[in-house]
């Protein structure tokens, strides 16, 4: 580790998105490799109180983040934040990623995913600096015809904001192809959750959260009535829906591990990753291990399934786990328990209720 340590001691990273939740995550990984770390993030979806904390949690490698409230669609305050300082490496999380946001809003989704991605490479080009590391998702696979997805598996796009992700990992492959220098990783993620062990950081979603277990731990803390369970006749052990749940420390830990990739590896082109524990679990047990490790009965209500949904997706980890060398560790207790541990102690996530949709 103290070998690593001194390696990354002279690289300095900048991460976009780097408030929100999978990126203040791993930015405090990052800093506690040893990395130097800059954050842009216009905070559409999160707080700098957030940025904060990660440096509070870092400790003595605090004072090695810095934080540039901007917008990766305006190019001079990219420019700016580049000309200030040498990046080795970006990992680009910042997007929106709300589904239904996104079916609605779609020129929103694609103005502000994609523009904001070809700004960041054409400045990352023009400072010469060529690797970056993607937040793809496990949506690119659609509905997935078997499980479990592999890297290779056919392509497709249910909605705009999986289009964003598809288009995007195709222009990296493009840019890449260009120009050789480019050394990229597009990572497709599966179902993050769980938060910080602490319980200092943790995953705070404006308005009504769209993905599980927010919703489920927002009604644990009495903040919603029920949890709606969409559909339970799928062809499934107990009927409703099967997804690849990762703890979010484990996804962050893949990012460092993408990372030191791209730095050992000379002829890396533009690889892509699924970052998934590679074990399918039902709503039903979800439900049941979140109630277990908070204590709390979680009402649920029972509804026909949800449009654009699949019965069954987790992922393949052959490939990660041989070229990246890494394997999620934490199983689904752990993730509800540090789920619970957050939102127990901020149950209004990094707000108050009064500032809380
Ligand atoms: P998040 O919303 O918590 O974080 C994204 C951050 O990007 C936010 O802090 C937001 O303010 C910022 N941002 C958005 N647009 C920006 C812009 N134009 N300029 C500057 N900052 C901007 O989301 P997250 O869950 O941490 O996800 C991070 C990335 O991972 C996203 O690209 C998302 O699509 C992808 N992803 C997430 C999941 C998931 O379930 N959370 C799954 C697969 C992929
Ligand atoms: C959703 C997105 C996907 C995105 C992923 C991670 C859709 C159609 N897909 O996928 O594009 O990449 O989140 O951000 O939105 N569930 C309930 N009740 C709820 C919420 C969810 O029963 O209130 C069920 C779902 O039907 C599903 C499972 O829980 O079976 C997980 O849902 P979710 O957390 O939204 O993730 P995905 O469906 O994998």
């Amino acid at each position: 580790m103290d070998g690593n340590i001194e390696e990354a001691k002279s690289k300095s990273i900048l991460v976009t998105g780097g408030a929100g939740y999978i990126g203040s995550h791993t930015t405090l990984q990052l800093l506690l490799g040893g990395y130097r770390v800059a954050v842009i993030d216009n905070l559409d979806n999160s707080c700098e109180e957030a940025i904060q904390r990660v440096a509070q949690l870092a400790g003595k490698y605090g004072g090695n983040l810095t934080f540039h409230q901007a917008d990766l669609r305006d190019k001079e305050a990219l420019e700016k934040v580049f000309s200030v300082e040498k990046f080795d490496a970006v990992i680009h999380f910042a997007g929106l990623k709300a589904v239904g946001e996104s079916v609605a809003k779609p020129l929103l989704y694609y103005n502000n995913n994609i523009v904001g991605t070809l700004n960041l490479l054409e400045v990352m080009i023009a400072h010469d600096c060529k690797k970056l590391v993607f937040s793809s998702s496990a949506t690119v696979y659609g509905q997935p015809k078997e499980v479990p997805c592999t890297e290779d598996f056919p392509l497709c796009a249910v909605n705009p904001y999986g289009r964003t992700k598809l288009f995007i990992e195709e222009i990296c492959c493009d840019a890449q192809r260009a120009d050789p220098e480019w050394k990229i990783m597009l990572l497709r993620y599966f179902n993050p959750v769980g938060a910080h062990p602490s319980g200092i950081i943790g995953e705070d979603p404006r308005g009504i959260p769209n993905n599980l277990m927010p919703f489920v731990q927002q009604v644990a803390v009495g903040r919603r009535p029920e949890l709606t369970v969409f559909g339970t006749d799928y062809k499934t052990k107990d009927g409703t829906g099967v997804r690849d749940y990762i703890h979010v420390m484990d996804l962050s830990d893949g990012h460092i591990a993408a990372l030191s990739k791209l730095f050992e590896t000379n002829d890396i082109g533009c690889e892509v990753y699924n970052l998934g524990s590679g074990r399918g679990t039902s709503v039903l047990e979800m439900v049941a291990a979140f109630e277990k490790a908070s204590g709390k009965k979680i009402p649920l209500k029972f509804v026909d399934r949800r449009p654009g949904d699949s019965e069954t997706v987790y992922a393949s980890t052959e490939k990660a786990e041989k070229e990246l060398n890494w394997k999620a560790q934490y199983g689904i207790e752990k993730m509800c328990r540090d789920q619970w541990n957050w939102s127990e102690k901020n149950p209004w996530g990094y707000r108050s209720p009064e500032t809380t949709d």
